[in-house]
């Protein structure tokens, strides 16, 4: 087999066979494929597509380069749960603990963040002592007991894909259905769960910018993960502007607390919700997901779904009275504001703006070596559609150092947009995909 020709064929509009698919992604792992030639084979998929049979091929080939999770020895129905990233998006620490508290293992294995999208294990890790990296054993040892634990994702997890996305990321690769697709159900496929629940989101602060797009890159991602035996649904969300009031790290896991003691933000409640009703029906657990939906209501309701979060944290080192004091979270320096220019109603909230304004006040990393101020983030007091009043506060922002704050408040003012006119609702679930 022959790159070259593999390059020509997929320029020219051709299909790839499972073995040359197979060729280049064991090859270009192994060091044996040059980055020039895997970028053109990247750049000619890019622009000609695959079919859903290079797909699967793809994602298989890209499943089996690192190791594969055995969960067998977890009883029931493991489900995992996967969003294509957004802008405070906590939901993880949300659903997991209903989903456990309903009776559904939750053996998940998460990823950090990168770029203006938080990353789990970064938010999980502003717990003091939380450890996100346990042997086998011990994962195992926890979801059997407690019903959940998440860990960070090992190198030896579809190390293929590791190594092709850093290679899409800088060759302007990253934005294609399959490419996508397979980047994300080779680690999914890889860690183990029995069945995928997986948020894709939609808007300014998402891959998918359209409806359309997100629908596509959904159905695609269902029909790769039934076709590898896993029963898979796909969520359509709106990601138009950032999911609740806190964007980074320790922010966002104190809102998750606050969600699970049932007094968090409308939309978060919402979809954690909807989410957690379809985990607890693929796990087996509901008739249906509007059954799943009232059981984890319900489990907010009796303290059910807190107790398994407290469960959790102590179980991975982190300190559980954190849940009562929230001053044991590490304490931010400095905070500035955000203040309205004009009356009038939020007409927009730009969701990959205050990404970019969270991370450069130090919440999030522009490169992998780059540390973390777990206090930095942003606390969004007015969204889209609230009435404001000339210099009222929009938002606050944290962090411990004093420029990047200052500098922090400054690009977000630009990330709010103030009218006249009150603007319609946004649709927060657009789309169920695979039921
Ligand atoms: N997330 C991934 O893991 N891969 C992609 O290609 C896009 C989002």
């Amino acid at each position: 087999m022959n790159m070259n020709d593999m390059i020509v064929k997929k320029r020219d509009g051709g299909k790839l066979s499972l073995e040359e698919i197979q060729f280049f992604v064991d090859g270009y792992t192994k060091g044996q494929i040059p980055d020039y030639q895997a970028s053109a084979l990247l750049m000619a998929i890019y622009f000609i597509g695959m079919d859903k049979e290079e797909t699967y091929a793809l994602t298989a080939a890209m499943r089996d380069s690192g190791d594969v999770a055995d969960l067998s020895a977890i009883k029931g129905i493991k489900v995992d749960k996967h969003s294509t990233g957004g802008v405070g998006d906590k939901t993880t620490f949300i659903v997991g603990p209903m989903a456990a508290a309903c009776g559904v293992p939750v053996a998940k294995m998460s990823g950090r963040g990168l770029g203006f999208t938080g990353g789990t294990v970064d938010k999980m890790e502003s717990i003091p002592g939380f450890h996100t990296v346990l042997e086998e054993q011990e994962f195992l040892d926890l979801v059997n007991e407690h019903g959940i634990s998440i860990i960070g994702q090992t190198g030896s997890i579809a190390p293929a894909d590791k190594k092709i996305y850093g290679l899409r990321d800088v060759t302007g690769t990253v934005e294609n259905l399959s490419l996508i697709t397979s980047s994300i159900m080779s680690k999914k496929l890889a860690s183990g769960s029995d069945a995928i629940v997986l948020d894709v989101k939609c808007g300014d602060g998402a891959f998918m910018e359209t409806l359309e797009e997100a629908q596509r890159l959904g159905q695609l991602m269902v029909e790769i993960g039934n076709a590898d035996g896993k029963k898979t649904v796909a969520v359509i969300t709106d990601m138009e502007q950032p999911l609740g009031q806190a964007v980074g790290n320790s922010l966002e896991v104190i809102e998750a607390m606050e969600t699970l003691k049932g007094k968090g933000p409308e939309d978060i409640t919402k979809l954690s919700l909807t989410l957690a009703g379809l985990m607890i029906y693929v796990g087996g657990k509901a008739e249906s997901p509007e059954q799943g939906q009232a059981m984890a209501k319900q489990s907010i309701e009796d303290g059910t779904a807190l107790e398994k979060m407290r469960l959790f944290i102590q179980g991975q080192g982190g300190d559980p009275r954190i849940l009562d004091d929230y001053s044991l979270f590490p304490q931010h320096a400095f905070s500035a504001e955000a203040v309205s220019p004009a009356s009038g109603f939020v007409q927009a909230l730009h969701a990959k703006k205050v990404g970019i304004a969270s991370q450069h006040t130090g919440a999030g990393r522009a490169t992998k070596e780059d540390s973390i101020d777990m206090t930095a983030g942003i606390y969004l007091r007015k969204k889209t559609g609230d009435p404001v009043e000339k210099g009222e506060v929009l938002a606050t922002v944290h962090g411990m150092d004093e420029a990047k704050v200052k500098a922090g408040a400054a690009e977000l003012q630009k990330a709010y947009v103030i009218g006249s006119q009150k603007p319609r609702e946004r649709e927060l679930v657009k789309k169920i995909i695979g039921l």
